[in-house]
């Protein structure tokens, strides 16, 4: 049942993944478009095949706000519309736009599909009251949407793909908490202690406490938060997905703290870029233990703790409707 869930929205990129005058290609759905930022700095989006050979304009540049392509420079303004030489004049559109829904920083898109479920205000809402500190992880992994949600909801996955780490010694599983397309998942990782060698490649390992206290925050299907603590403050990791197509998820963590005081703000400054690394180790596990599945093995076997991804089929299989049971507990 490989499925993409036409209605949902999906978040393409936070406007910091995208540079002025660089066009950019981003995949949704079975569909590549090419991304760029107009004059006004507005995100713009079009199918990335040139309509006169097919090149891609991803590849190409921006001139005056327009997309420029790489192989016979004909320019596209955000409606699709060229200007032939020598002829002075507007084409007609030669490439349908994909709509983009712009909130703040966010890009979102519905892709070809109308919107069966809304795009969820809380990465407004963490925009607004925390720091911005970087985007990471971000990889296209060779899996369909399912295994890749069904991963960041499996909270046993610790001691194995990302046992390198943080040397977790157990899941304390203490509550879940389903609200339908929206969920909290909370558990408790003892750590044993960190090793030299990892502190020494990861030194925001040095920041993370002997308990993790993980929340989870779910919005389904595209956004995992996970809501941290750490020495110097809060922090928000927003793992992001998106379904490339078929075979390919996309996915991308943004990060964002809360700092407590000025102490906190500077050891966040000093560790912002480890943290940043942190999080894209962890991502890249994810990514390889995703690469190393056989697809469509029935699961003969069932550990605890298991709800959350539960909570992924039910919603996935029932997709947009919500059916019970509901599996708070
Ligand atoms: S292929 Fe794009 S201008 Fe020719
Ligand atoms: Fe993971």
């Amino acid at each position: 049942m490989p499925s993409m869930l036409p209605g949902a929205p999906w978040l393409l990129a936070h406007k910091s993944m995208l540079q002025q005058d660089k066009p950019q290609k981003i995949s949704l759905q079975g569909h590549d478009y090419v991304l760029w930022l107009d004059e006004n700095g507005e995100a713009q989006a079009l199918p990335d095949a040139c309509p006169h050979m097919g090149a891609m304009l991803s590849e190409g540049w921006c001139d005056r706000g327009k997309v420029v392509c790489p192989f016979h420079a004909l320019q596209f303004n955000s409606a699709g519309c060229t200007v032939l030489p020598g002829s002075g004049k507007e084409t007609l559109p030669q490439l349908q736009p994909l709509k983009l829904i712009i909130h703040g920083d966010f890009i979102w898109s519905y892709g070809d599909h109308e919107p069966v479920i809304p795009i969820p205000t809380i990465l407004k809402e963490i925009a607004e009251s925390s720091e911005f500190i970087g985007v990471a992880g971000e990889y296209s992994v060779k899996t369909e949407l399912l295994p890749m949600l069904l991963n960041m909801h499996d909270y046993n996955h610790q001691n194995g793909t990302h046992r390198p780490l943080f040397e977790i010694k157990k899941v304390l599983f203490d509550k879940f908490i389903d609200e339908g397309h929206h969920s909290h998942a909370y558990y408790r990782m003892p750590r044993a202690q960190t090793s030299t060698k990892d502190i020494l490649a990861n030194p925001a390992l040095l920041a993370m406490p002997k308990v993790i206290e993980a929340h989870l925050e779910n919005f389904f299907p595209m956004m995992v938060l996970f809501h941290g603590t750490t020495f110097f403050g809060k922090i928000k990791q927003c793992h992001i997905f998106v379904p490339e197509s078929a075979t390919h998820t996309r996915t991308y963590v943004l990060v964002y703290g809360q700092t407590n005081g000025a102490l906190g703000n500077m050891a966040l400054k000093m560790l912002r870029s480890s943290v940043l690394k942190l999080v894209d180790t962890v991502i890249q596990q994810d990514a390889d233990i995703l690469h190393k599945i056989y697809a469509d093995i029935p699961q003969k076997i069932k550990l605890n703790n298991e709800v959350g991804m539960d909570w992924v089929r039910r919603n996935f299989e029932s997709f947009p409707h919500i059916v019970t049971p509901n599996m708070s507990r």
